[in-house]
């Protein structure tokens, strides 16, 4: 598969850029009125999150700021432990933030769980969290998510950020992948 065009490769669009471009403007205006006063730091998650907090602190009108984590599941099994190795910690202090974490997507949560109380141990004025997209199976834990952009189907999407092999992050739709790409 060399130099194709990436949607030769979708089976179905779920959220068009312009669907996506919306909810990202509504969850902005909520965390604006949630914040008013209180300035937020975004800290994206490496690499999925990097379109979500391009485009969500573009739509905020507070002052907002933003840092990166890099973070790897331990062992090279394909059921994640919930264990985590941060790769790239935060620039930023968070002593006293108010901190916002922003995920691309939400599948069983186990990831984020462990990232939850690492980053509640630095001791943040608030912590949240927000992602992009959810999975149903993210019900199931216990961790709140208090900003969701779309509950989505349990099938393997790709995106705005979503990759399969690290490919298809550039496209702007969230659509969910071909068969013929697997195989
Ligand atoms: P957990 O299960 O810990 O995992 O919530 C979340 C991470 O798994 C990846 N993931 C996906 N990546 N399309 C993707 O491109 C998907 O449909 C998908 N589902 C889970 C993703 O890296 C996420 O951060
Ligand atoms: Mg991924």
């Amino acid at each position: 598969m060399d130099a194709a065009d990436v949607r030769d490769d979708l089976s179905e669009v779920l959220y068009t850029s312009d669907q996506i471009a919306e909810r990202i403007a509504e969850v902005a205006a909520q965390i604006d009125e949630d914040y008013a006063g209180r300035e937020v730091l975004l800290v994206g998650v490496l690499n999925g999150a990097v379109m979500v907090v391009a485009d969500l602190q573009r739509a905020m009108k507070n002052h907002v700021q933003m840092d990166w984590m890099a973070v790897s599941s331990y062992g090279s099994g394909t059921q994640s432990s919930g264990v985590v190795r941060i790769l790239k910690d935060l620039s930023s202090d968070l002593d006293g933030r108010h901190v916002i974490v922003v995920e691309d997507i939400i599948d069983t949560g186990l990831t984020l769980s462990y990232l939850m109380s690492n980053l509640a141990s630095r001791n943040p004025a608030s912590l949240e969290i927000m992602t992009m997209f959810r999975k149903p199976e993210a019900s199931r834990m216990e961790v709140d998510v208090k900003y969701v952009g779309y509950d989505i189907p349990n099938k393997f999407v790709v995106g705005f950020g979503l990759d399969y092999d690290g490919r298809y992050r550039n496209l702007r739709d969230l659509a969910i992948l071909s068969p013929h790409v697997y195989s």
